[in-house]
């Protein structure tokens, strides 16, 4: 269930997880539109690592770069059942939507050029995460969105056109696993390696280029 925040009016439903969902919200008085993820405080809670959820807030909120949604603000109190957190609203479809409708509407993949074309600006996100001593673990097509300044060149498709947007840094990862955070560093190391390595690359353009 969606509701009006204070200040936003609620437009309609973006997508969900388990522990959360994702609405389009409309600034009152403005023309702007954000998305605004409702984390359910009751659920999280129960997370071993809810206790990290604010902290990896504050790291997410240093994040500042054209391919990434940006994390405009952290709306909580203590009489709210939920996080709210705002975020930059990407018009426009997940790379896996984007590789569907494609196929559907061209019945052909992604041409070599906007393989090059969209994993240049998921490269250069993923540099500027890292720089910022991030990870993102969680790092797959239906978490890239792209963006399209124009309604014509998201029904064109007009990929060319998009602005690639990372979304989704792991927050319900960190809240599902079973394991506790804080002894993960190792294994943060180790996610670090696969997300720079040139295979987690290869798989998405693999994917990108014969639409798998
Ligand atoms: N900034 C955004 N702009 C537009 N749609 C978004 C945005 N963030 C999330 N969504 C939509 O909501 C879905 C779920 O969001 P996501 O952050 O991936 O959460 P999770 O996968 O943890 O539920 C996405 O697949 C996407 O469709
Ligand atoms: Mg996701």
């Amino acid at each position: 269930m969606f509701y009006n925040i204070k200040g936003y009016t609620y437009i309609n439903f973006l997508g969900n997880g388990v522990y959360d969902q994702v609405g389009l919200y409309k600034k009152n008085n403005t023309n702007e539109y954000y998305a605004i993820k409702r984390i359910n405080k009751n659920k999280a809670k129960h997370s071993k690592n809810y206790k990290y959820l604010y902290s990896e807030l504050q790291i997410l909120k240093k994040l500042n770069h054209e391919n990434i949604s940006k994390l405009i603000d952290i709306i909580d109190n203590e009489f709210q059942f939920d996080i709210l957190i705002v975020m930059e609203y990407c018009h426009g479809f997940s790379l896996s939507k984007c590789l569907e409708y494609y196929k559907e509407k061209y019945a052909k993949p992604f041409t070599e050029e906007i393989v090059q074309y969209l994993t240049r600006q998921i490269v250069h996100g993923l540099i500027h995460i890292h720089e910022q001593n991030v990870i993102h673990r969680d790092l797959k097509l239906e978490n890239i969105m792209v963006h399209f300044d124009n309604e014509m060149d998201k029904t064109n498709l007009n990929m060319m056109k998009g602005t690639i947007k990372i979304i989704d840094f792991g927050l319900s990862k960190l809240l599902s696993s079973s394991k506790e955070f804080a002894i993960l560093l190792w294994e943060q190391f180790l996610i670090l390696i696969q997300e720079l390595s040139l295979l987690k690359i290869f798989n998405i353009v693999k994917k990108l280029i014969y639409g798998l």
